[in-house]
């Protein structure tokens, strides 16, 4: 694979990309989102798709491909990095940010921040990957916000590969599935439940359906793309353009990346270019500000 550069790399600050990595394609949520919030700015994403999932593995493993995914997109001279993957975002976010020379927004914190606002005093709810949970770094941000309801966190793995399945939000399996998963939440009527999973906003319906309207579902997507703003509108690097571009990498199979992107990202992405793993490792060895 050829890395494409930037086609002009005299262009000005605010003209530089947002760069966006996640474990696969599920991080086009989060890309969805930043386009609808800020349309006139390029997008460069990388989708690790030939070692996802992220949400099984140890956080040393995880914190190694979030940086070796950094230093591949770095290349691109991006003006800030989102860290769209919730996994990489619960275990990386520290040494992605003591590595990578331009500002580096996560998931998590905007979530818990939209949270602590949404919530009051009710129980805030979070589900996500194994790791995310284990990690506990919602409960973290949360505490670190003064948060005083109770911070209840459920796994959620099997939601992953039925949404990438293409599985309706009324599909009994569906239903079975996240009433084991959520029943403990139903329960204890969280206040706001954090859907702590790039791929879960595509089952926003039928969770709502189940956790009932006394709770308010958070995808922490919209909650990140408005964190962006505010950062590149601090740096005086928002994009001055009508619209931009979105130019997509996967590490595998880059016709399926782009056949299944469509639900993911509401629209087409495109080409996909294929990017090896070798690549992202070599890259991360020569030094990612490099
Ligand atoms: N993108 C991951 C996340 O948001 C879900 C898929 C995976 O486990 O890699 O945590």
């Amino acid at each position: 694979m050829t890395c494409v550069r930037p086609d002009n790399p005299a262009s000005s600050d605010a003209a530089r990309p947002i760069a966006v990595f996640d474990s696969g394609l599920g991080g086009l949520t989060v890309v969805r989102r930043i386009l609808d919030r800020m349309p006139g700015e390029d997008v460069v994403y990388l989708g690790d798709s030939a070692r996802v999932p992220y949400g099984i593995k140890s956080p040393e493993t995880v914190r190694e491909f979030a940086l070796q995914d950094a230093a591949f997109l770095m290349q691109f001279d991006p003006k800030l990095l989102v860290v769209a993957c919730n996994t990489a975002s619960a275990v990386a976010i520290e040494a992605l940010r003591e590595n990578i020379p331009v500002p580096v927004v996560g998931v998590v914190e905007p979530a818990a921040r939209q949270a602590a606002t949404l919530a009051g005093d009710g129980d805030i709810g979070v589900i996500g990957t194994e790791g995310t949970i284990d990690s506990g770094a919602h409960a973290a941000a949360l505490s670190r916000l003064g948060v005083q309801g109770e911070i209840l966190a459920a796994a959620a793995p099997l939601l992953v590969p039925i949404v990438e399945e293409g599985r309706a939000q009324d599909d009994p399996i569906v239903l079975s599935v996240l009433t084991d998963y959520l029943h403990e939440l139903q329960r204890k009527r969280a206040a706001v439940l954090i859907l702590g999973c790039t791929h879960y906003p595509l089952l926003m319906r039928a969770i709502a359906k189940l956790m009932g309207p006394e709770t308010v579902l958070l995808d922490p997507g919209a909650a990140t793309a408005e964190a962006v703003a505010d950062v590149l509108g601090e740096l005086g690097l928002n994009s001055n353009r009508p619209s931009g571009t979105l130019r997509c990498h996967s590490t595998d199979n880059p016709q399926r990346f782009a056949r299944v992107a469509r639900r993911f990202l509401g629209r087409d992405v495109g080409d996909v270019i294929r990017v090896g793993t070798d690549e992202l490792v070599a890259v991360r060895h020569k030094g990612v500000t490099s």
